[in-house]
């Protein structure tokens, strides 16, 4: 990639993280509608057809030698391209595409049975008129910051809230809570990430019959709640089990975040499955 690539000085990019499971790409269909979606907001054209983005994967899979034995983390990134030295990206005609295939670093029994520690940093999570959080782009320096300042707090995860105070999600995992049985995310206008995994949870949760509602959580409703849960396309759903040190519910796995999570990598199982089949 040439240095006067877009994507590289400015973050101009978008991207999208698969979970290779099977030797399938888990919601294929709905990382590739947000690649779409989050370049559009960016005035960006992705050029590549969906059938070369997904056919290239493939060859580079190969090459990195992905087995379908092992599952597999794929980072998928089109750049807007190289072009003059400035931010008018006019004059840049052509995109960049680049991909990375690397071991998938699933977190291990035991982290899902302990949960993760989260620190709610004072760093805010971008105001949806500044740089919409709906789109996944290259920009992450919001999100390298509130982890780091997080690290520093001695926490696993940072929880970063809005300017209105409202919780918005982790830096690279959507967030939920569950009280008496009932799941709350905040909404999209939270100014949060649209997660593949967060769509598949709600559709999965009204399959369980576990009631869910999009909506505002304050960090006392996440201090307070029965369960707190994390979810990302690579390392699926953990529970956090303290916030800023103080234990959450029980401390560990909770039942409720057990039974969805369960839920969530059957479905990734049955969806490698039938498009292996
Ligand atoms: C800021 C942010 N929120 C949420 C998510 C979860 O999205 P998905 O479930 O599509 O992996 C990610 C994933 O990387 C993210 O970076």
């Amino acid at each position: 990639m040439s240095v006067l690539d877009h994507g590289f000085l400015f973050g101009d990019s978008v991207y999208e993280v698969f979970w290779w499971h099977h030797g399938a790409l888990i919601q294929e269909k709905e990382h590739l509608d947000r690649l779409e979606a989050s370049a559009q907001r960016l005035y960006m054209d992705v050029q590549f057809t969906r059938e070369a983005l997904v056919e290239a994967v493939q060859t580079t899979a190969a090459a990195a030698g992905a087995s379908p034995d092992e599952d597999a983390y794929v980072r998928l990134i089109v750049t807007r391209g190289t072009g003059p030295l400035g931010l008018d990206f006019r004059q840049v005609p052509r995109r960049s595409l680049i991909i990375v295939v690397a071991p998938a670093n699933r977190p291990a029994a035991e982290v899902v049975e302990r949960g993760l520690s989260v620190a709610m940093v004072d760093r805010l999570r971008m105001s949806i008129k500044a740089l919409d959080p709906r789109a996944k782009t290259g920009n992450y320096l919001n999100n390298v910051l509130a982890l780091h300042e997080a690290r520093l707090a001695g926490a696993d995860e940072a929880i970063m809230l809005n300017a209105a105070g409202d919780v918005t999600e982790a830096t690279t995992a959507n967030v939920y809570t569950l009280r008496a049985g009932r799941l709350v995310t905040p909404p999209l206008d939270a100014g949060i990430l649209e997660g593949t995994t967060r769509m598949r949870i709600l559709g999965l949760c009204k399959d369980l019959g576990i009631e869910v509602s999009e909506t505002t959580l304050r960090p006392d409703d996440l201090l307070s709640a029965d369960e707190v849960f994390l979810s990302s396309s690579v390392k699926g759903i953990l529970p956090v089990t303290a916030i800023d040190d103080r234990p959450v519910g029980q401390g560990s796995l909770g039942p409720g975040t057990r039974r969805i999570r369960e839920a969530f990598e059957a479905a990734a199982d049955a969806e490698a499955a039938a498009r292996l089949a």
